[in-house]
């Protein structure tokens, strides 16, 4: 299968890039969106210089069989990060793959270049069933850094109640101490080098500003007495998934800071929202972990989670200038 023509992605091809994904999604998972309106909220949070880093591909036929996307995620201790996504109907021509991945490495070059960074990360899903995928990411220098287990729950009955330690309020999600959670975040996931740590530039559409993100089942956990200047101990940020039969949410983030770990503050928050999904008739909760994250799957398993069998690998390259491209 070969591409008669290219185009930037617009809202109105939402409905025809979803049937793509789930034809994709069917043979190679890498959790795309299922549904026209995940992707055009997935669309709407490239911002407004995002439509130009994305590429339809269409077949003779006029149908939608490839996809691109560059998209920013922020930077961390000066080095940009840039997810790369690529998504091809299962038939389609291997020259084609290697020709929208070299698409893909120019425009994140150009995303470096318009954001004044000096380096840049390139990050990328792989299934882990599409062993061509991965050998022409190796080839052009892009390493496995991890596998993403993709983990399900379906809501108890009769969810436990939350307890919390002494000290420490549950509360929702509120603006007043959004850039106080943003710094909780990024201290919770310092030590974790495959994190997105957004700035304050990236954050909104990494929590409240993210067009899924479902504030009744996100929380704060707020220390009465806190030790320094944030009281955010731990905080947990949820999206509606809406791409399956059964009604779903997303835990899209969560995490303690040190000082309070093995608290039970995790645990805390999520019975929080099993008995608000409960509420609001979600059956079932999702979550990515990575395969190293030890305390995360040993918090998940001991809450009953399982794996759904929809993991894949993130590979990863530097753009560095200098190294490969001209500044
Ligand atoms: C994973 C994380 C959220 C756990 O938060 P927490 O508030 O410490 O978790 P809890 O106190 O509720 O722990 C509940 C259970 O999880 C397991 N657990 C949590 N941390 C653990 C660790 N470091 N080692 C082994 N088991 C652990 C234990 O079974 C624990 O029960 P126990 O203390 O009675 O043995 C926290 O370590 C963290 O913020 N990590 C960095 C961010 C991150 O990785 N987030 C998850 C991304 S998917």
């Amino acid at each position: 299968m070969r591409i008669a023509g290219w185009s930037r992605a617009t809202p109105a091809e939402a409905p025809p890039l979803a049937a793509l994904f789930q034809r994709a999604e069917a043979v190679a998972p890498v959790d795309m969106e299922q549904r026209a309106e995940d992707v055009r909220n997935r669309l709407a949070t490239l911002g407004p210089d995002g439509a130009g880093r994305t590429r339809v591909g269409r077949d003779d036929t006029d149908t939608v069989v490839a996809y691109g996307e560059v998209a920013d995620m922020g930077t961390a201790g000066d080095v940009l990060r840039i997810r790369l996504t690529k998504v091809f109907h299962p038939d389609i021509a291997d020259d084609v793959r290697a020709e929208l991945h070299h698409w893909l490495i120019d425009q994140a070059k150009q995303l470096r270049v318009d954001r004044g960074s000096a380096q840049a990360v390139l990050g990328t899903r792989c299934a882990e069933n599409d062993p061509t995928g991965r050998e022409l990411l190796i080839r052009d220098g892009f390493a496995l850094v991890r596998h993403e287990r993709h983990l399900v729950l379906t809501v108890p009955d009769a969810p436990p109640a939350p307890v919390l330690p002494p000290g420490l309020v549950l509360t929702p999600v509120d603006e007043r101490y959004d850039e106080l959670a943003r710094l909780a975040h990024n201290e919770a996931y310092a030590d974790n080098p495959a994190a997105v740590r957004p700035d304050q530039r990236t954050w909104p559409q990494h929590a409240t500003g993210h067009p899924r993100f479902l504030p009744d089942l996100s929380c704060l956990m707020l220390a009465e007495a806190h030790q320094g200047d944030n009281p955010v101990a731990a905080f947990l940020y949820a999206l509606a998934h809406g791409s399956t039969d059964t009604p779903t949410a997303i835990l899209h983030c969560l995490g303690t800071r040190a000082p309070w770990r093995r608290s039970g503050l995790a645990t805390a928050m999520i019975s929080r929202v099993l008995h608000r999904a409960r509420a609001a008739g979600i059956r079932q909760l999702r979550l990515q972990v990575t395969d190293s994250n030890d305390p995360a799957l040993a918090l998940y398993r001991k809450l009953g989670f399982v794996e759904s069998g929809r993991g894949f690998a993130v590979l990863m390259r530097q753009l560095t200038p200098g190294a490969d491209e001209q500044p």
